[in-house]
């Protein structure tokens, strides 16, 4: 099967670098789902893509893998929060915070509960990125489901959220401290002067040249002291190669 041509294509229809991805990984995933959709060849797949809208989003959905849940992994949240009022408050009323590839923003909203639960004053900006822009319409809508708010403390779902029905609306106070905007962390320019960047459970996709740029980018993007939270399974074991010191298991702090 012809993947290169696929990718190239890809790449020219959607603006997605799939060379990007652990080829392996991500041909083994392509071909299941085109058997899973009954195409037996990419030329077959393409015309496919061409014509129909449906199965377009259903490939970006596909690659672009948009589980999440607020708090992901809430003791490693809980050691953030820490870092954040012993190293960062301390010194910056006004924290300029990245989320990167945040899908549904339950990230960058858990972030924003964080900050206000210990700065209520404090003005800070956190702005969330996400390659899909289908996804951040969904984001800042702020309209959320019981499993997606598991891990959120009954104190913070009563403080920060209004039950609709079976959904769960995020409140405006935290909705006001998170800017979303389309980024591409492969072929977009980063911006800086951050004191935190937090991007988990999407540089495990790409392979290891691109994740190599892409933490010498965060390292530039960050202030001296900032820090970068990676997601439970990506310890960055060369930190040293990109300027960090170990802060933490999964934080990591820009010399
Ligand atoms: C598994 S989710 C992670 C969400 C959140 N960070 C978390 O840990 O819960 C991966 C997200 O990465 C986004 N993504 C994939 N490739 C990307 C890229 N090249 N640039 C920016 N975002 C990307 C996807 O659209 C998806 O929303």
């Amino acid at each position: 099967m012809d993947l290169i041509y696929f990718e190239q294509w890809v790449l020219k229809e959607f603006g997605i670098n799939l060379s990007a991805y652990k080829s392996n990984q991500l041909h083994r995933r392509i071909t299941s789902l085109m058997a899973r959709i009954g195409v037996s060849s990419v030329d077959e797949y393409i015309a496919l893509l061409k014509k129909d809208a449906n199965q377009r989003q259903r490939f970006l959905d596909f690659i672009t893998i948009n589980v999440t849940e607020f708090f992901r992994n809430p003791e490693i949240f809980d050691d953030l929060q820490k870092k954040l009022v012993s190293e960062l408050l301390p010194f910056n009323r006004s924290l300029k915070v990245w989320s990167a590839a945040c899908s549904i923003g339950a990230e960058p909203y858990s972030l924003g509960m964080i900050l206000n639960e210990v700065s209520p004053n404090g003005r800070h900006n956190i702005i969330a990125t996400d390659i899909d822009s289908t996804i951040l319409e969904k984001a800042k809508r702020g309209e959320y489901t019981a499993p997606d708010i598991k891990n959120v403390k009954r104190e913070y779902i009563s403080r920060y959220f209004t039950e609709k029905g079976d959904k769960y609306l995020i409140s405006d106070n935290i909705k006001k401290m998170v800017t979303f905007m389309k980024h591409d962390l492969i072929l977009d320019k980063y911006d800086n002067n951050f004191d935190l960047i937090v991007c988990r459970n999407v540089v495990i996709y790409f392979n290891q040249d691109i994740k190599n740029t892409i933490y010498e980018k965060f390292s530039n993007s960050l202030k001296k002291g900032g820090l970068l939270f990676v997601g439970a399974t990506e310890s960055i074991y060369n930190y040293r190669d990109y300027g960090f010191e170990k802060a933490s298991t999964f934080i990591y702090r820009k010399l």
